[in-house]
């Protein structure tokens, strides 16, 4: 495999570790607010995260190459309102979505014509991904005014089962 490649989608593998533990962390901060259903919602993005970790580093090695694990960095989102988690994580998502664009280009640019298939899938997810993070955003500013709504909302979330 070209050399970029295989060090960006190593890369990749830390960068979506990172991503489960950003959602881990605002998890942990619903939880912590009573509001079990953003919790929950936010573990399952955590879980979400780290099957993508597995998919990138499945993929090195089912193509022969050697995976270098490294540091995860500490989440550091300075969470100040409720609303705050749900819009770091679609910007989030967007630098996701960019980092899977860069390996994409670097496939693209080394004839890895296998990667930029492997990659299909992430893209499709990317844009489920940015559409979900963006709903939770404006679903939170249309519903969530009063506490009834707030209510709700979690209630909703709650039931996510995919
Ligand atoms: Fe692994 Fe949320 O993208």
């Amino acid at each position: 495999m070209d050399k970029k490649v295989k060090d960006l989608i190593n890369a990749q593998i830390n960068k979506e570790m990172y991503s489960a533990y950003l959602y881990l962390d605002f998890a942990n901060y619903y939880h912590g607010e009573g509001l079990d259903g953003f919790g929950a919602w936010y573990d399952k993005q955590a879980e979400e995260e780290l099957e993508h970790a597995i998919k990138f580093r499945d993929y090195l090695y089912d193509n022969g190459e050697k995976v270098k694990l490294e540091k995860i960095d500490k989440p550091d989102k300075k969470i100040k309102n409720l609303k705050d988690p749900l819009v770091f994580a679609a910007e989030h998502e967007r630098y996701v979505t960019s980092l899977i664009y860069d390996i994409y280009k670097a496939a693209r640019d080394a004839d890895d014509f296998r990667t930029m298939e492997f990659l299909n899938w992430f893209i499709s997810e990317q844009a489920e991904e940015e559409k979900n993070a963006d709903d939770m955003v404006s679903k939170y500013g249309l519903f969530c005014s009063d506490g009834k709504g707030l209510y709700s909302f979690d209630k909703e979330l709650a039931s996510r089962n995919d």
